[in-house]
């Protein structure tokens, strides 16, 4: 997988003068334009806020919907946290393991939508309300009639 160079990480962060302050959303910006932060993208913004490595890999590895690592297929997060799971999305997922589609499911923390539980992310969006065949249906995998 080709890596973007420093200049490209640069070009893609945009002018943020050195403001630590802004790693989030410029960690937000490389998964929108690459797809997920790997090591060198992380040393490449390291350099461009003058910070400690340590700090950019601890930020973009503490959050679950940042990929450290290259996303090869569609990937949906499950929020297992208490509200989600009152509302029983640990059935959705244990369902979902038993498909084709176990390979994309992730679980995750609260999405701060309880309101609307059980709740998912996939493709930068919030799935409300989920079912399994809710989730089958953003991945393509339906099941058939
Ligand atoms: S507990 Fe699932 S979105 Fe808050």
């Amino acid at each position: 997988m080709l890596e973007p160079t420093t200049e490209e990480i640069r070009r893609t962060i945009g002018d943020v003068d050195n403001d630590s302050s802004q790693l989030l959303p410029i960690l937000w910006r490389l998964v929108d334009r690459y797809g997920w932060v790997s090591p060198s993208m992380m040393n490449s913004v390291s350099e461009v806020l003058r910070r400690p490595f340590a700090e950019i890999y601890g930020v973009a590895s503490f959050y679950q919907l940042i990929p450290t690592e290259p996303v090869t297929h569609p990937r949906v997060g499950i929020c297992l946290d208490v509200t989600c799971k009152m509302a029983g999305s640990q059935a959705v997922a244990n369902a979902l393991n038993q498909t084709a589609a176990r390979d994309s499911i992730h679980p995750v923390a609260c999405l701060g939508h309880c309101e609307q539980a059980p709740v998912a992310w996939a493709e930068n969006r919030v799935l409300t309300h989920i079912t399994q065949d809710s989730v089958l249906r953003v991945l393509g995998k339906e099941t058939q009639p």
